[in-house]
Formats: C-alpha cells, sequence, structure tokens
C-alpha cells in the first residue's frame, strides 16, 4: 500500500526529525492548495478558469484567469497554516504578511502558481512550484528576509497537473513524488526517492530564441544536433513543453537536460526564469536527484538574491551535461 503524504512526513520526522510539526503542516497546507487548483484546472471551459484576467503582473505579462486564482488559493490556504509568516508570489509586486504571525510562524513561503500559463487554455500539462524559507528571527519582516540563497530551503516541490496530478518533494532527504488519488483525495506515495540518470540524450530549449544566444550555449546546442556526425557521435532528441514543471517533471524520470539561457537581449533579458519561485526550487529538487544546476557559471543554489522577481539563466537536469554546458561558459 502506497503511504499517504502525511504518513510518510510523519514518518521522516520520526527517524530524522525532520521536517518538524510546523513544516510538515505547511507542506500539507500547500499539497491541498494544489489539490485545489487541480481541481479548478480539471473544470477547464465547464468552470470560469479559462482565458486572460487582462491585466499584467509586475514582471509585465499578462496574466491568466488561472494564475489569479491558483495564487487567491495558495494565499488562502497559506494563511490558515499557522506555520507561515509571509508569503512571496510570482503574481504579486510586494511580500504578503500574515497577520497575526506570531513565534509559531516559522516560514517563509514563495511560489509560481501557475507554471506554463500558456499551456492552460491547449489542455496541455501545467505545474505550481514552492520554495520554504525559515524566517529570519529578530529584525521586522520585509522583502529582505526572503533574499536567501536557494541552499537555504527548508522544503520545495511542484505539482503537475498532467494525465496524472502529481505532487514532487524534497526537504533535502531526497525527491519524493505522490500521486493524487482523485477517489479520496489523499497524495500517495508513488515515486520514492527519484534519481536523474547522469547520462540523456534528451534535451529542451526554445529553439526560437537561437539567433540571440550567446556562442557557449551555440556551440553546446550546435554538437548535439551535430548528432552521430559530431563530436557526441550520438544523436539526441529535443523536447519542449513550454512549462518548466512539465519539463522538469520528464528529466526527473528518464533523465535530459533543460536549459533556458540567458541571450544577447541581456541585461533585459537575463533569462526568464525567475530565480526564487522557479529556479531554486527546482534547482534543489534536481540536486536532490543526483543532477546538476547552474547559471551557466555557479550552482544556482548558491547565488544571493538581489531582488525578490529577479530572473536568472538556467540549465538543469543529468549531471553530465549540465557540467559539459557550464564548462563551455568557463572556456571563453
Ligand atoms: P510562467 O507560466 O510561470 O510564466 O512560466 C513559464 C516559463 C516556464 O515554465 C517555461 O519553461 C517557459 O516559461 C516557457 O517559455 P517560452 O515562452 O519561451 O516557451
Ligand atoms: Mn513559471
Ligand atoms: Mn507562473
Amino acid at each position: 500500500m502506497h503511504l499517504t503524504l502525511s504518513q510518510f512526513l510523519s514518518e521522516a520526522r520520526r527517524a530524522q526529525g525532520a521536517p518538524d510539526a510546523c513544516l510538515q503542516q505547511l507542506i500539507e497546507t500547500v499539497a491541498d492548495g494544489c489539490r485545489t487548483i487541480a481541481a479548478q484546472v480539471n473544470q477547464g471551459a465547464l468552470g470560469c478558469t479559462l482565458g486572460s484576467a487582462g491585466q499584467e503582473n509586475v514582471q509585465g505579462e499578462i496574466q491568466q484567469k488561472l494564475d489569479l486564482i491558483a495564487n487567491e488559493i495558495l494565499l488562502e490556504k497559506a494563511a490558515a497554516s499557522g506555520a507561515l509568516a509571509a508569503i512571496a508570489s510570482e503574481e504579486m509586486a510586494q511580500i504578503h504578511l500574515i497577520p497575526d504571525g506570531g513565534a509559531q510562524r516559522a516560514y517563509l513561503l514563495l511560489c509560481d502558481p501557475l507554471d506554463g500559463s500558456s499551456n492552460i487554455d491547449v489542455n496541455v500539462s501545467i505545474g505550481t512550484i514552492f520554495s520554504v524559507l525559515r524566517c529570519p528571527r529578530g529584525e521586522p519582516l520585509t522583502e529582505r528576509a526572503f533574499l536567501q540563497p536557494g541552499a537555504q530551503q527548508a522544503a520545495a516541490g511542484y505539482a503537475v497537473y498532467g494525465p496524472q496530478t502529481l505532487f514532487v518533494l524534497t526537504t533535502g532527504e531526497g525527491v519524493h513524488g505522490f500521486t493524487l488519488d482523485r477517489g479520496t483525495g489523499l497524495w500517495r506515495l508513488t515515486h520514492p526517492a527519484l534519481r536523474i540518470p547522469e547520462q540523456t540524450h534528451e534535451y529542451a530549449i526554445n529553439a526560437s530564441n537561437t539567433r540571440h544566444w550567446y556562442a557557449p550555449v551555440q556551440r553546446y546546442i550546435d554538437e548535439l544536433m551535430a548528432g552521430k556526425d559530431g563530436v557526441r557521435q550520438k544523436d539526441f532528441n529535443m523536447r519542449w513543453i513550454a512549462s518548466m514543471v512539465g519539463d522538469v517533471h520528464r528529466i526527473l524520470m528518464r533523465g535530459g537536460i533543460f536549459m533556458y539561457p540567458s541571450d544577447r537581449r541581456a541585461p533585459l533579458r537575463p533569462g526568464k526564469l525567475r530565480l526564487m519561485y522557479e529556479a531554486s526550487p527546482i534547482a534543489w529538487l534536481v540536486e536532490q536527484a543526483g543532477g546538476a544546476a547552474t547559471n551557466g557559471y555557479q550552482r544556482i543554489l548558491e547565488l544571493v538574491p538581489g531582488q525578490l522577481h529577479e530572473r536568472v539563466a538556467v540549465f538543469l537536469g543529468s549531471r553530465q551535461e549540465v557540467e559539459r554546458v557550464t564548462h563551455y561558459h568557463h572556456a571563453v
């Protein structure tokens, strides 16, 4: 029988002393929020969840209705959890302080409520990404409290809303996947101790940006595309879901490398993905599953954010491939 998420976390707490009771409660609350979001996603055109909300977020991106619905669901659940002092979201310009944040409220939550927004209306996999940090004590709670490197995360994970709905989690003791049982509403451990194969023949990049790439990325991709006829001496296959969660989930299942580089449009375009809502939590999951994650030069987990909505270049997945493309960056 598959353990429920709650049983799994309680067992981990007994065996390793972590997560603590407060963090366990918070993780279960986020998972509960993801189950509610999944129900909204499934409603599709039968609900009121498709289409644009007709407004922009702080990144200048048009928000979809589901971006806002997912954000509200997570805000509402998280505020009631009792474990949180504040929450930051890709969809909110400012941090949201939880009223009555007292001594119990030991954690900060960051989230990308709906990842892969361009996929919502076309019924392709989308997700939710979250990251939990410890709330610093003894200072007024401002945005500064959130500006911690990913290496300090207490928990991170994502839900993927695809043919199956999964919740994938790390608290620093490996990566574990739970499938939503729609009959009972329970998350059940179906993918314990996920490991990313070191080698792969699959890569993911938005190739429509080719003309903007810097030389190291161009070199790496040229070599992959040359396949058997080039220095790599094997053929590679390409996949691009346009939802980082979807691409990363595939990589956790069977290996691969995912890239969203910065390009010649920088500094306006220092990559597309957000360090704190997307790159850091996914980087920790990938490293915990035996893979690697860099910005081309450095481990993503070591980057100290300068601001909440900062963007970053991302290379992550199978270790040998990430090391190779990172080496190419250092070589120029
Ligand atoms: P979001 O929907 O949260 O804005 O994230 C979309 C991100 C990421 O999930 C995906 O890999 C990438 O943007 C897709 O970018 P392209 O539009 O270049 O395909
Ligand atoms: Mn996203
Ligand atoms: Mn999003």
